[in-house]
């Protein structure tokens, strides 16, 4: 196991990649917690929960909104829940991100962790303290921050995971290389087989890797302010493809992140080799480099993103794998791009 601190203004975290759901016990109280989780991860894992009050939620990025915090409000009040309790979540991102939210809110916040369980969740969802609900159909658009004492990265559970899922992971992992690590780049595109059949020591230096990027991005910039930018590499595009297509979110950010190379080209930042290797190690893993869309739609759902400020949204091009910088596109700019990529 090897384990990585966030420090935030809301407070410490403590990631334990390699720890798994079995030791849960040794990190949390005796008495006063509830866990939470999803249908899935119940169904397959409920014998190695440890023996506290359960509320199992539906699956799907549909249920990720105010109506099931409500109704997690309600059983924890039903629970008797007080301020010392600590609400564990077990399960991926959504999961993840409604437990985050609703122990930030429910009696002003009480303690909360999390035993990731998704290649998605581990390398993204779970770590950085951003936790939202949907909102009128926008991703995210009702949040706190606020950091998890822990997260448990178990990559036992990877095993039970569809293989589209596991993809959507890889998407993150080849976004935080490219933004953060060129050696972790070359090491994938090395290993991208072993990657795919989820070897163990390939997933765990992947997982921690990615990891190690993403903390010392958050540790700088919890709020994201400026650094934290760096982490939304593909995801401009992204987001707006995953609204208008119904992609699932790493297959977008994967189409995102070719657009948003072929940007970095087109403006001459990047050299078309370096593109050509971010579109190929995708590929290789399986994701799709380009979705089809409607442009005026995606067009459309990238002028109400909610990092939009004024007549352009902070955008993360590369110089290099490695290199990101954050740079302000017009709205009319990416217009551009966008008829000519559809
Ligand atoms: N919880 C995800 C993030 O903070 O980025």
């Amino acid at each position: 196991m090897k384990t990585l601190e966030i420090h935030g203004s809301t407070g410490d975290s403590t990631i334990r990649v390699g720890e798994t759901l079995q030791n849960l016990g040794k990190y949390i109280p005796a008495e006063n917690v509830v866990i939470i989780t999803d249908v899935n991860v119940k169904r397959f894992y409920q014998n190695n929960f440890p023996p506290h009050p359960v509320i199992t939620i539906q699956t799907g990025e549909k249920i990720k909104n105010l109506d099931t915090v409500r109704s997690i409000y309600g059983k924890l009040v039903e629970f008797g829940v007080d301020r010392s309790t600590v609400i564990i979540g077990i399960g991926g991102g959504i999961v993840c991100d409604i437990t985050g939210f609703v122990a930030s809110t429910f009696l002003r916040g009480v303690k909360f962790g999390f035993v990731s369980s998704t290649l998605l969740s581990q390398v993204d969802a779970s770590v950085g303290g951003k936790n939202g609900v949907n909102f009128k159909g926008y991703k995210n658009m009702v949040g706190v921050f606020s950091q998890p004492e822990f997260v448990i990265c178990d990559l036992n559970l990877l095993n039970t995971l569809p293989q589209k899922e596991v993809l959507c992971g890889l998407a993150e992992i080849v976004k935080h290389a490219a933004i953060g690590n060129a050696d972790l780049f070359k090491y994938l595109e090395e290993h991208y087989q072993k990657a795919l059949a989820l070897d163990t020591g390939v997933i765990e230096r992947l997982v921690y890797d990615s990891v190690v990027i993403k903390s010392a991005i958050v540790n700088k910039d919890e709020k994201e302010k400026g650094e934290r930018r760096k982490l939304n590499f593909g995801h401009t595009f992204g987001h707006a493809i995953e609204k208008t297509t119904g992609a699932r979110h790493g297959e977008a950010v994967s189409a995102g992140m070719v657009m948003a190379s072929e940007l970095s080209v087109r403006k001459g930042h990047l050299q078309p080799k370096a593109a050509q290797r971010i579109k190929s190690l995708l590929r290789n893993l399986k994701l799709p480099t380009r979705l089809q869309a409607d442009r005026k739609t995606v067009f459309d759902a990238l002028q109400k993103d909610k990092k939009r400020q004024g007549d352009g949204i902070y955008f993360v091009l590369l110089e290099d794998i490695g290199k990101p910088f954050v740079h302000k596109i017009s709205i009319t700019e990416l217009e551009d791009v966008i008829n000519d990529f559809y």
